[in-house]
This record gives C-alpha cells, structure tokens and sequence, in this order.
C-alpha cells in the first residue's frame, strides 16, 4: 500500500484506539510528560478518532493541581514490534466531575477502582514502605460497593492532541510525518519530515 500523509495520520490514529483496548500493546501504557519537566507512565484508556486521548487518575496526584483545566502535556509511545513512535503534545485538562468522569468511573471495574481507596495520594510521604489501601482490601478486588469512597479521589485527565510526530525506524533510514493544528475543529497540517 501506497504510504500518503493521510494513511500515516490514520495509521497513527487507529494505533492508539487499538493500544487503548489491548492491554498487551506497548502503546497502552505511554509516556506522559508535563511542563514541569517530569514524565510518567499512564495507562490509556481510550483515543477518539479525532485524536483525544484519556487516561485515569487519582485527583490528589501532584500532576492534577499542575494541569488543572488547561495545560501542555505531551504523549510519548512506541511499539518496539513494527518500529513506530508516535510523539505528541496537546492540551491537558483534569475533570474530576461532569458526564467524562461520570461515565469512566462507571466503567472502571472494582478492582481497577481499587487505588482510589488509598488514604494518601500519590506522592504523599510515608514512614513505611507500601501503599495505603486498606488493609482488608490488600489482598482482594473490592466490590463495587466497597470502591464506591473511592469516587471523590478519581479524575480524568484529557489531552486534545495538537502535534503528532510519526517516525517508523528501518534500516533504510525510516519515514517521519509531523501533523499540527490549531484547535480541536481546525484542519491539521501534514508534512514529511526527515527522520
Ligand atoms: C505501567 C504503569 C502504568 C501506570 N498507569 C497509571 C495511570 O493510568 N494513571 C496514573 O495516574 N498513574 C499511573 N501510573 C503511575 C504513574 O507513573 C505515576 O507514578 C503516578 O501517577 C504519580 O505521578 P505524579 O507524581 O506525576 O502525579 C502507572 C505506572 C506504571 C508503571
């Protein structure tokens, strides 16, 4: 198949609406960096054809007061099996309530709620090494009754991609494309680029 400028954007697109299904796929679980210069793995829980992407979170985690309601955040993945990158940078946005979060509390399963639970958010300092979860629910999904304090601790963090680099290596050198765009309902720009 002819390689154009729209079959990579589609390829890209269709990659991390696959990656956010399949847990196996080394796209599920990218980078996610922020303006302050730290990273850290997420799990992606759903790409938009329109290039939205969302990811859970526990709201009393450092990045949340640091994104609040707008912010650049950038998306790091790779798939170590065909070679391809996909870098992007877009506009973060935490909803802790509203019909998003609503909707991917609903359906998280219990035992995906489960870290919502814990008596001290990400980053808290601790005198012991471990988690925080209850100690009853250590060794056990909770059930859905049981994760439902959890709530008030779960947020969605949503990016609206606004650059996407695609770079597939090969030992010819490789093919890179970078799509820009002003908004969410402005057209992209698609170039070539060298790899
Ligand atoms: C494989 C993997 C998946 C992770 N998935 C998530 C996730 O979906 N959401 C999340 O907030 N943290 C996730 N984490 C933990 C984050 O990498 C990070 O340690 C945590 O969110 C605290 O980050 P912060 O201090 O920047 O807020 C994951 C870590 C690993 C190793």
């Amino acid at each position: 198949m002819e390689l154009t400028l729209d079959s990579v954007l589609a390829d890209a697109t269709d990659r991390l609406a696959k990656a956010a299904r399949q847990r196996r796929s080394a796209m599920h679980t990218p980078v996610v960096g922020t303006a302050d210069g730290d990273l850290r793995m997420m799990v992606l829980r759903e790409a938009t054809p329109d290039l939205t992407l969302r990811f859970h979170t526990d709201l009393r985690s450092p990045k949340c007061a640091l994104i609040g309601n707008c912010a650049p955040v950038s998306v790091l993945a790779y798939d170590p099996e065909t070679r391809i990158q996909i870098r992007m940078r877009g506009e973060g946005r935490i909803e802790h309530r509203g019909p998003v979060a609503d909707a991917a509390w609903e359906c998280a399963t219990a035992s995906s709620r489960r870290c919502y639970l814990a008596g001290d958010g990400p980053g808290a300092v601790l005198e012991a090494a471990g988690s925080t979860i209850p100690e009853h629910l250590l060794h056990r999904a909770p059930t859905v009754e049981e994760t439902l304090p959890g709530r008030g601790n779960f947020a969605v963090l949503l990016v609206e991609v606004r650059s996407l680099d695609w770079l597939h290596l090969t030992h010819e050198g490789g093919t890179r494309a970078r799509f820009t765009r002003e908004d969410e309902a402005s057209p992209w720009h698609k170039t070539w680029l060298a790899p």
